[in-house]
């Protein structure tokens, strides 16, 4: 924990509309912490060594990491200072802590966020037989290792391109992973214990999920197990058309805000020395916030 510093943040790029500062700004408050500062920072590409570079010298604790960065931050961490297990493993960070020296340290918590969301709604999904993972990209990386990692004994992956779920699977060598064609999808979510969407697909401005996956919502909600948690990572809006059919079918239906949520809760503790809490009073201000965007759907 860093005492001294009082700045932290979120770079990406573009960064619009960054719901982080709201969660870790909340938690400042709870915890009684004024004079720190959680900022959004829009960092291009070409800016982010030099951004890196000056961390410390800048007065912050260190800052989460989201889209486009975050292999770019771990490779930059690989030469410049130390990787948790997880990010090791993931080669993604989304988390880095400075520590009073200016070591700094690359962390990935979005696992992390995965499973307590969806715990926090089902307790007891997991282990599990069987789980289906529509998506291959950044935000699948870290799912499936998690699955991987929490004993589900089989995992299932879609993608739109199915050489890239290919590549993944055995970076991450998740041996009992296996990728489906889009004319396999309803066998590959036959009994399903966890169906999880890790793509755009649904979210405002984006196709829905029937032209990405090829199967309707409702059909896609038919097929698992009667007890299973569908998990959606997009959270605008908040109720997607792929919750609503799972919520319809009496499934657990678990939004995209729980893993947003959770995921920051390392963040806070590892650079504040206190462990914040996932509320309903936090929530509720992530969904009036979505609301007065418009995007709560
Ligand atoms: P992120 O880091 O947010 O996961 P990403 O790495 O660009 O973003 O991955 C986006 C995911 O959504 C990918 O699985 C992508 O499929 P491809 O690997 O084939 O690109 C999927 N996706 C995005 N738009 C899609 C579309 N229109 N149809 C089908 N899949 C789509």
């Amino acid at each position: 924990m860093n005492t001294r510093l009082r700045r932290v943040g979120v770079i990406g790029w573009p960064l619009e509309h960054s719901l982080s500062p709201i969660i870790h700004q909340h938690w400042m408050r709870e915890a009684n912490l004024p004079g720190k500062i959680y900022e959004a920072i829009p960092v291009p590409p070409d800016d982010l060594p030099a951004f890196l570079g000056s961390l410390a010298g800048n007065g912050f604790a260190g800052c989460n990491v989201t889209v486009p960065h975050k292999e770019a931050v771990f490779s930059y961490i690989e030469s410049h200072g130390t990787l948790d297990a997880t990010a090791e493993h993931l080669r993604a960070v989304n988390l880095v802590v400075l520590s009073d020296n200016g070591k700094m340290e690359g962390r990935n918590t979005d696992g992390y966020g995965f499973i307590e969301s969806l715990r926090e709604r089902a307790p007891n999904c997991l282990p599990c037989k069987k789980a289906v993972v529509f998506g291959a990209g950044g935000a699948a990386r870290a799912i499936l290792a998690a699955l991987q990692n929490h004993g589900v004994q089989s995992i299932a992956v879609l993608n739109r391109t199915q050489e890239r779920a290919e590549q993944l699977l055995e970076e991450l060598k998740i041996s009992n992973g296996k990728v489906f064609g889009k004319d396999d999808v309803r066998a590959a979510i036959k009994d399903a214990n966890i169906l999880v969407n890790t793509t755009s697909l649904g979210m405002l401005g984006a196709p829905g999920l029937e032209e990405g996956i090829g199967i309707a919502p409702a059909e896609l909600a038919s097929g698992p197990a009667g007890d299973a948690v569908v998990l959606d990572i997009v959270y605008t809006p908040l109720q997607t058309e792929l919750l609503q059919a799972a919520k319809k079918q009496g499934l657990a239906a678990i939004d995209g805000l729980g893993m947003l949520m959770h995921q920051a809760v390392p963040s806070f503790e590892a650079w504040f020395g206190v462990r914040p809490e996932v509320t309903p009073a936090l929530r509720k201000l992530l969904e009036d916030e979505l609301r007065a965007r418009g995007s709560l759907g």
